[in-house]
């Protein structure tokens, strides 16, 4: 695109680099402050924010009555001399010499999203404007930092990346929440995890991970489901149920810290008490099932928790917040009752009641991040669970194979991506942590 002046093009986050210069910066009029007969009006480019400075009689009439008239949104590309200043926001100022125009907001139709409170309800309509807002883009940013750093950390740790399909004929993670497509009048479904294929990946590869879109046809309106949601997931062979808690709060850890030492003034963008966080750093601490029901047991004789807690039952949102209030970093809670986790787990030889896996509880009540297990290596014993989780055994003839031709240990886990952005952002509510949200009763936009 032409630009109004030679001055180079620059991004706001790296506006640093060019004190004392001229730069033309491409971008949107976020917001403007005047006084009489100075203008301050406030740029974004995607990167950051700049205030500008415009004082009248320091530039022409056309660029001071073209700002002085702008309004929210409108796209400009303006031009000025960067000044270092240390009240300013990002530590610079912009003294404005030069603006085009590239399209105005209409007056009578103006941006949506005004600088005042709006309900979620308002907000999540109008998810393709709100997104603009820095708040909402620093949450982007951060999201997109936790991605990379997940990718790296396998990357580097050499495992392969393999690509599941999205297509499936059958069920990973219980037939409840599947959503069914018409396969070319056969039935299909979207994948729920991309889990049992990356097993197979993992008999050909060694160590590998998958990510990508996951979905689930959660019938629940909680803060932490969404039905379309982003999972990265390791499968290791000759791994066992120790090794991938290792590798999970190795994996965590580093995530958190890839934040802190990219994205800091993203988190403060959006409020987060980044003290909270510093210290994610291995080991975590690691309880069983059995230890979690005790700690549950005297929460609520100590009055703290309302329902009394029952042996073999799954934990809600409540316990989850319970159990991960005392302490400090995640918490990985292994061996929970078979009955209540997915058919391909390996049961606990000791306690074959019990299976060899493990939910990792990110602090601060945000429950759930991590759910990983070892994997049923027996084929027999496979074959009798899919029968018993009514699972159409022709559809995994495929999956049992793989115990058959080398079989080994293995195991893995996958971590919800936006449940990781909500913790290290500190959010409310999933929603906020991917671009366009699909929820229970929301597919617009
Ligand atoms: O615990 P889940 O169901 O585990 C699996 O899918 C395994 N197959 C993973 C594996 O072992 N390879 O889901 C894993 C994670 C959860 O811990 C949570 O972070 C996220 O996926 N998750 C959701 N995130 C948002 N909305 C939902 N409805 C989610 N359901 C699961
Ligand atoms: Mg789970």
């Amino acid at each position: 695109m032409e630009t109004t002046t030679q001055s180079p093009i620059a991004s706001i986050t790296e506006i640093g680099r060019h004190e004392g210069q001229s730069v033309t910066i491409r971008g949107w009029l976020y917001n403007k402050r005047e006084s009489g007969k100075l203008i301050f009006p406030i740029f974004r480019d995607g990167t950051g924010v700049i205030q500008g400075v415009v004082p009248k009689n320091q530039v022409t009439s056309e660029v001071f009555d073209a700002l002085k008239s702008l309004t929210d949104e409108s796209s400009v590309i303006v031009t000025g001399k960067v000044r270092a200043d240390k009240r300013a926001p990002g530590g610079y100022e912009l003294d404005v010499s030069d603006v085009k125009v590239v399209q105005r907001v209409p007056e009578d139709d103006p941006f949506p999203i005004a600088r005042k409170e709006h309900g979620p309800d308002f907000l999540m309509e109008n998810r393709h404007l709100w997104m603009r807002t820095p708040r909402q883009a620093a949450i982007l940013r951060v999201r997109a930092e936790i991605i990379r750093a997940a990718r790296n950390f396998f990357d580097e740790r050499g495992f392969t990346l393999t690509d599941p399909p999205i297509l499936t004929p059958a069920a990973c993670e219980g037939t409840t929440t599947l959503f069914p497509v018409d396969y070319f009048e056969e039935q299909a479904f979207l994948t729920q995890s991309g889990q049992l294929y990356i097993e197979a990946t993992a008999m050909a590869l060694g160590k590998v991970y998958s990510f990508g879109p996951t979905f689930r046809a959660e019938k629940s309106k909680t803060r932490r489901h969404l039905t379309e949601f982003w999972m990265v997931e390791p499968e290791v062979a000759y791994a066992e149920l120790n090794d991938i808690m290792e590798l999970a709060e190795n994996f965590i850890s580093h995530i958190v810290q890839s934040v802190i030492a990219h994205r800091r003034s993203d988190l403060e963008t959006i409020g987060r008490d980044v003290t909270k966080i510093e210290n994610i750093k291995p080991p975590f601490p690691r309880i069983t099932y059995d230890d979690a029901v005790k700690m549950l047991e005297e929460g609520h004789a100590k009055g703290q928790l309302e329902t009394k807690f029952e042996w073999g039952g799954d934990f809600g949102a409540p316990d989850e917040t319970y159990i991960s209030s005392q302490f400090d970093r995640p918490v990985m809670v292994h061996r929970y009752p078979a009955q209540v986790k997915a058919f391909y787990m390996e049961p606990d030889p000791q306690r074959p009641e019990l299976a060899l896996c493990v939910d990792v509880l990110a602090p601060e009540g945000y429950g759930e991040i991590i759910g990983g297990s070892q994997r049923i290596g027996d084929y027999s014993l496979l074959r009798k669970r899919i029968q018993e989780h009514d699972l159409p055994e022709s559809a995994f003839k495929w999956y049992l194979d793989l115990r058959k031709y080398g079989g080994v240990p293995h195991a893995g886990f996958g971590m919800g991506i936006e449940r990781a952005v909500a913790w290290i952002c500190g959010l409310e509510h999933v929603r906020e942590t991917i671009p366009f949200a699909r929820t229970l009763t929301r597919i617009y936009p």
